[in-house]
């Protein structure tokens, strides 16, 4: 199988990407029988976090920006096919490194070395449009864009999807993704109806748990809503991916 990057992507903080990533990677590795990666390229680390697991020495930016060995960082999770490249600290100065021009292709780089190891790999961004963001959407297959169910959130996706096609030729993909979705309100019901295609995360106390139980819903609810709703984004997303 031919390994695939997903970058769970928002120029917006606070709309859900970490717990999104966490659980597509969960999804990918246990129902997809997918060999997962997750990788944690914030460095507030909330997807490393959310999987229990910590950086051993916080050499991410040395790794990713390729000063240092980029596969020793990585771990495995306690769940079958799920490994993780853990965030730290040190992330926060990315940025400067990602700029010099001998570095614009590192990421790719970096993915193309894991190709034998992997078949999936979901990376967990932090928002905004950044230098990382630039390097992220010419190295991965799909970019998934969770929104809030606002119509500001349109304008979010919009000028994500201007930046595509201005400076990327139009790629990758992106999925939109509803997230925090409270049904009982107006706005939100009304806001889903503009876009009756598009697939929807409910705002769940479950979710907001994973940050206590450290686990994803798929292993600590599996019967809930909300584990259906991350097994649905994930079937659409590995659609998404064997069409290309
Ligand atoms: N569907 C949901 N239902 C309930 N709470 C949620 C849901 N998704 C995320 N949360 C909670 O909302 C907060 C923000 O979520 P999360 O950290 O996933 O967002 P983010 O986009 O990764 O944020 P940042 O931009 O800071 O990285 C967290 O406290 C999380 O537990
Ligand atoms: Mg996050």
């Amino acid at each position: 199988m031919a390994m695939k990057a997903v970058a769970v992507f928002s120029i917006k903080g606070g709309v859900g990407k970490s717990a999104i990533a966490v659980n597509l990677a969960h999804a990918a590795a246990t129902s997809g029988a997918r060999r997962t990666l997750l990788w944690d390229l914030d460095a507030q680390g909330a997807a490393t976090y959310l999987l229990e697991l910590a950086p051993r020495a916080k050499k991410a930016r040395a790794a990713v920006s390729g000063d240092a060995s980029f596969e020793e960082l990585i771990q495995t999770s306690r769940f079958a096919n799920l490994d993780v490249l853990p965030a730290d600290r040190s992330l926060r100065r990315l940025e400067g490194d990602l700029a010099l021009a001998d570095r614009q292709k590192v990421l790719k780089k970096h993915l193309k070395l894991l190709e034998s190891r992997y078949d999936r790999i979901i990376i967990d961004c932090p928002p905004g449009l950044s230098e990382l963001a630039d390097r992220l959407f010419r190295a991965v297959d799909l970019v998934v864009a969770p929104l809030l169910p606002s119509p500001l959130s349109e304008r979010a996706l919009e000028q994500l999807l201007d930046e595509l096609r201005k400076n990327h030729g139009g790629k990758p993909p992106v999925l939109p993704v509803w997230s925090m979705v409270d049904r009982r309100k107006r706005l939100h019901r009304d806001t889903l109806a503009s876009h009756p295609d598009r697939l929807a995360i409910p705002y769940a106390a479950a979710i907001e748990a994973m940050a206590v139980k450290r686990m994803p819903i798929g292993a600590s609810a599996p019967m809930s809503e909300a584990s259906r709703a991350f097994a649905a984004l994930w079937s659409a997303v590995e659609m998404q991916l064997l069409r290309q």
